[in-house]
Protein backbone atom coordinates (compact mmCIF):
# COMPACT_ATOMS: atom_id res chain seq x y z
CA UNK A 1 0.00 0.00 0.00
CA UNK A 2 1.26 3.21 -1.00
CA UNK A 3 0.74 6.37 1.26
CA UNK A 4 1.63 10.09 1.03
CA UNK A 5 2.67 12.18 3.27
CA UNK A 6 1.68 16.12 1.86
CA UNK A 7 2.74 19.19 4.00
CA UNK A 8 4.39 22.23 3.88
CA UNK A 9 7.93 21.25 5.21
CA UNK A 10 8.99 24.64 5.80
CA UNK A 11 11.77 23.22 6.90
CA UNK A 12 11.34 19.52 7.81
CA UNK A 13 11.41 19.28 12.12
CA UNK A 14 12.41 15.81 13.73
CA UNK A 15 8.63 15.27 14.28
CA UNK A 16 8.02 15.08 10.58
CA UNK A 17 10.85 12.63 10.00
CA UNK A 18 9.30 10.54 13.13
CA UNK A 19 6.05 10.35 11.40
CA UNK A 20 8.44 9.47 8.29
CA UNK A 21 10.02 6.71 9.92
CA UNK A 22 6.60 5.04 10.98
CA UNK A 23 5.04 5.23 8.39
CA UNK A 24 7.48 3.39 6.41
CA UNK A 25 6.89 0.48 8.79
CA UNK A 26 3.20 0.42 7.93
CA UNK A 27 3.05 1.50 4.38
CA UNK A 28 5.14 -0.05 1.24
CA UNK A 29 5.96 3.01 -0.19
CA UNK A 30 5.70 6.72 1.84
CA UNK A 31 6.06 9.73 -0.69
CA UNK A 32 6.81 12.76 0.97
CA UNK A 33 4.91 15.83 -0.97
CA UNK A 34 6.12 18.95 -0.53
CA UNK A 35 3.06 21.29 -1.49
CA UNK A 36 3.66 23.94 -3.96
CA UNK A 37 1.55 27.25 -2.05
CA UNK A 38 1.98 30.30 -4.04
CA UNK A 39 0.05 32.31 -1.38
CA UNK A 40 2.93 31.46 1.32
CA UNK A 41 5.94 32.84 1.83
CA UNK A 42 8.59 29.97 2.87
CA UNK A 43 11.74 30.65 4.22
CA UNK A 44 12.92 27.62 2.03
CA UNK A 45 12.57 27.31 -1.70
CA UNK A 46 10.51 23.73 -2.28
CA UNK A 47 13.32 22.63 -4.15
CA UNK A 48 15.48 23.33 -1.08
CA UNK A 49 13.04 21.43 1.25
CA UNK A 50 13.00 18.62 -1.21
CA UNK A 51 16.78 18.56 -0.85
CA UNK A 52 16.65 18.80 3.20
CA UNK A 53 14.10 15.36 3.44
CA UNK A 54 15.78 13.93 0.74
CA UNK A 55 19.28 14.22 3.51
CA UNK A 56 17.02 13.33 6.02
CA UNK A 57 16.03 9.76 5.02
CA UNK A 58 19.32 7.85 3.36
CA UNK A 59 18.58 4.98 6.10
CA UNK A 60 15.14 4.21 4.74
CA UNK A 61 14.45 2.44 1.01
CA UNK A 62 11.10 3.01 1.07
CA UNK A 63 10.42 6.76 0.84
CA UNK A 64 10.42 9.14 -2.42
CA UNK A 65 10.19 12.39 -1.95
CA UNK A 66 8.20 15.04 -4.42
CA UNK A 67 6.81 18.12 -4.97
CA UNK A 68 3.05 18.62 -5.66
CA UNK A 69 0.47 21.41 -6.26
CA UNK A 70 -3.20 21.80 -6.42
CA UNK A 71 -5.44 19.05 -4.60
CA UNK A 72 -4.33 16.26 -2.48
CA UNK A 73 -6.50 13.80 -3.48
CA UNK A 74 -5.19 14.03 -7.24
CA UNK A 75 -1.69 14.31 -6.93
CA UNK A 76 -2.81 10.67 -4.65
CA UNK A 77 -5.20 9.40 -7.54
CA UNK A 78 -1.45 10.30 -10.21
CA UNK A 79 0.74 8.28 -7.75
CA UNK A 80 -1.83 5.43 -7.24
CA UNK A 81 -1.25 6.20 -3.20
CA UNK A 82 -4.88 4.49 -1.35
CA UNK A 83 -3.42 6.71 2.07
CA UNK A 84 -2.67 10.13 2.93
CA UNK A 85 -1.06 10.43 6.26
CA UNK A 86 -1.02 13.17 8.77
CA UNK A 87 0.57 13.65 11.93
CA UNK A 88 -1.38 14.58 15.32
CA UNK A 89 0.22 16.53 17.64
CA UNK A 90 -2.06 18.21 20.27
CA UNK A 91 -6.14 18.49 20.28
CA UNK A 92 -5.93 21.74 18.02
CA UNK A 93 -4.76 19.88 15.66
CA UNK A 94 -7.54 17.35 15.48
CA UNK A 95 -10.08 19.94 14.13
CA UNK A 96 -8.51 21.40 11.20
CA UNK A 97 -6.97 17.92 10.36
CA UNK A 98 -10.87 16.29 10.74
CA UNK A 99 -12.09 18.67 8.37
CA UNK A 100 -9.58 18.26 5.83
CA UNK A 101 -9.98 14.61 6.27
CA UNK A 102 -13.56 14.87 5.66
CA UNK A 103 -12.99 17.17 2.65
CA UNK A 104 -10.64 15.22 1.37
CA UNK A 105 -13.13 12.19 1.31
CA UNK A 106 -15.71 13.98 -0.74
CA UNK A 107 -12.97 15.05 -3.15
CA UNK A 108 -11.83 10.73 -3.42
CA UNK A 109 -13.86 8.23 -1.74
CA UNK A 110 -11.31 5.78 -2.21
CA UNK A 111 -8.44 7.86 -0.63
CA UNK A 112 -8.54 7.11 3.24
CA UNK A 113 -6.63 9.59 5.64
CA UNK A 114 -4.55 7.70 8.43
CA UNK A 115 -3.28 9.90 11.25
CA UNK A 116 -0.57 9.10 13.30
CA UNK A 117 0.19 10.46 16.73
CA UNK A 118 3.24 12.37 16.82
CA UNK A 119 5.84 10.84 19.55
CA UNK A 120 5.29 12.97 23.09
CA UNK A 121 8.41 14.32 23.03
CA UNK A 122 7.99 16.08 19.12
CA UNK A 123 3.91 17.06 20.77
CA UNK A 124 4.96 20.97 21.14
CA UNK A 125 6.93 21.05 17.55
CA UNK A 126 6.51 22.58 15.08
CA UNK A 127 7.99 24.47 12.00
CA UNK A 128 7.26 27.63 12.59
CA UNK A 129 8.26 27.13 16.25
CA UNK A 130 11.77 26.32 15.62
CA UNK A 131 12.01 29.31 12.93
CA UNK A 132 10.72 31.61 16.01
CA UNK A 133 13.46 30.13 18.19
CA UNK A 134 16.20 30.73 15.31
CA UNK A 135 15.23 33.78 14.08
CA UNK A 136 16.01 35.10 17.98
CA UNK A 137 19.19 33.16 18.12
CA UNK A 138 18.17 30.26 20.36
CA UNK A 139 19.12 26.57 20.08
CA UNK A 140 17.34 23.63 17.31
CA UNK A 141 19.75 21.49 16.92
CA UNK A 142 17.40 19.46 19.27
CA UNK A 143 14.60 20.15 17.09
CA UNK A 144 15.68 19.43 13.29
CA UNK A 145 18.37 17.53 11.23
CA UNK A 146 21.51 18.60 11.75
CA UNK A 147 22.02 19.61 8.12
CA UNK A 148 18.92 21.63 8.63
CA UNK A 149 19.84 23.35 11.59
CA UNK A 150 22.97 24.68 9.03
CA UNK A 151 20.68 25.97 6.97
CA UNK A 152 18.08 27.89 8.86
CA UNK A 153 20.80 29.56 11.24
CA UNK A 154 22.92 30.35 7.42
CA UNK A 155 19.26 32.00 7.37
CA UNK A 156 19.05 34.27 10.12
CA UNK A 157 22.78 34.58 10.46
CA UNK A 158 22.87 38.89 10.87
CA UNK A 159 24.12 40.44 7.73
CA UNK A 160 27.25 41.29 7.70
CA UNK A 161 28.09 45.55 7.81
CA UNK A 162 28.58 47.74 5.32
CA UNK A 163 31.82 48.99 4.08
CA UNK A 164 32.78 51.81 5.87
CA UNK A 165 31.79 54.73 4.45
CA UNK A 166 34.72 56.92 2.59
CA UNK A 167 35.24 60.52 4.65
CA UNK A 168 33.45 63.00 2.56
CA UNK A 169 35.70 64.84 0.87
CA UNK A 170 36.48 68.48 2.16
CA UNK A 171 35.07 71.39 0.18
CA UNK A 172 37.21 74.35 -0.05
CA UNK A 173 35.12 77.51 -0.51
O1 LIG B 1 2.08 21.05 6.62
P1 LIG B 1 0.76 21.70 6.38
O2 LIG B 1 0.95 23.10 5.85
O3 LIG B 1 -0.13 21.63 7.58
O4 LIG B 1 0.06 20.84 5.20
C1 LIG B 1 -1.23 21.17 4.73
C2 LIG B 1 -1.57 20.39 3.46
C3 LIG B 1 -0.49 20.57 2.40
C4 LIG B 1 -1.70 18.93 3.77
C5 LIG B 1 -2.94 20.92 2.94
O5 LIG B 1 -2.92 22.32 2.88
C6 LIG B 1 -3.31 20.38 1.56
O6 LIG B 1 -3.59 19.21 1.39
N1 LIG B 1 -3.28 21.28 0.57
C7 LIG B 1 -3.53 20.94 -0.83
C8 LIG B 1 -4.88 21.49 -1.28
C9 LIG B 1 -6.00 20.54 -0.95
O7 LIG B 1 -5.97 19.38 -1.29
N2 LIG B 1 -7.06 21.05 -0.27
C10 LIG B 1 -8.18 20.23 0.11
C11 LIG B 1 -8.05 19.65 1.49
S1 LIG B 1 -8.41 20.89 2.69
Amino acid sequence: MIAIYPGSFDPITLGHLDIIQRGCRLFDRVIVAVLRNPSKSPLFTVEERIAQIRQSVPHLDNVEVDAFGGLTVEYARIKNAQVILRGLRVLSDFEKELQMAHTNKTLSQEIETVFLATSTEHSFLSSSVVKEIAKFGGSIEHLVPSHVAVEIFRCYAPLPPPPASHPLPLTMD
